[in-house]
């Protein structure tokens, strides 16, 4: 088997870049890994992103809205993740199971026990191996970012709702030490990314 990394954030945090950096570091070392970002990473979960996101669809309730994620998932897990681990490669995903857990349980209040249901069932197990949680406050963000993506209709939720997002994902990782680690990424993204190589090291994933 494989080894399954997944990444988490708030928006503006800087995952993207810190993705980045990753996968050229990968690159160049030749491990061989996958990369996927969620929703997506196929056909059918592109096309279930472009729903979920629609800043026109302001009519969604909070429970398609867990429901179409979660599709994705099962989607991206079948299609991708299964069998990339099954191959003995690298997976690294951009957000997760926790993503929801945090957007979805947390900021839009439908509850811990019914996102992780839902999600059993999508998922059928298969939970990441480690998490890397790049911790910046959503105020702390935004300011970094210079305001919101207004094309996105989860961006343009407010500060309250980012608030709860960040602090469900502060009640994850006492909830799952083992598998969750903060990364503080207040500083420079080299540095960031020199932590983030040290943890995968600390962990034994990387040589
Ligand atoms: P991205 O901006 O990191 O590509 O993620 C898309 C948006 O979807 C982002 O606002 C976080 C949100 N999201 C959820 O609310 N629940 C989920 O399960 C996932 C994967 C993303």
């Amino acid at each position: 088997m494989g080894v399954f990394i997944t990444f988490e954030g708030c928006e503006g945090s800087g995952k993207s870049t810190q993705l980045q950096l990753l996968k050229d570091y990968l690159t160049k070392l030749g491990v061989d890994f996958i990369f996927a970002r969620e929703p997506g990473g196929t056909v059918i979960s592109e096309k279930i992103r472009s729903i979920i996101l629609d800043k026109s669809h302001a009519e969604m309730s909070d429970e398609c809205e867990a429901l179409l994620y979660a599709s994705a998932r099962a989607q991206l897990l079948n299609e991708v993740i299964i069998p990339a681990l099954n191959a003995g490669k690298m997976v690294i995903l951009d957000r997760y199971v926790d993503s929801s857990l945090a957007y979805q349980a947390y900021a839009r209040g439908l509850g811990f026990d019914f996102i992780a249901k839902i999600n059993d069932f999508a998922l059928n197990g298969c939970p990441p191996d480690l998490t890397l949680f790049l911790d910046i406050s959503p105020e702390d963000a935004f300011k970094r970012k210079g305001g919101v993506d207004e094309s996105d209709r989860l961006e343009l939720q407010g500060l309250n709702f980012h608030t709860k997002v960040y602090e469900g994902y502060l009640s994850l990782a006492e909830k799952f030490p083992s598998r969750f680690v903060k990364v503080d990424c207040h500083g420079e993204k080299l540095q960031t990314h020199e932590k983030i190589i040290n943890i995968l090291k600390e962990k034994g994933y990387l040589r």
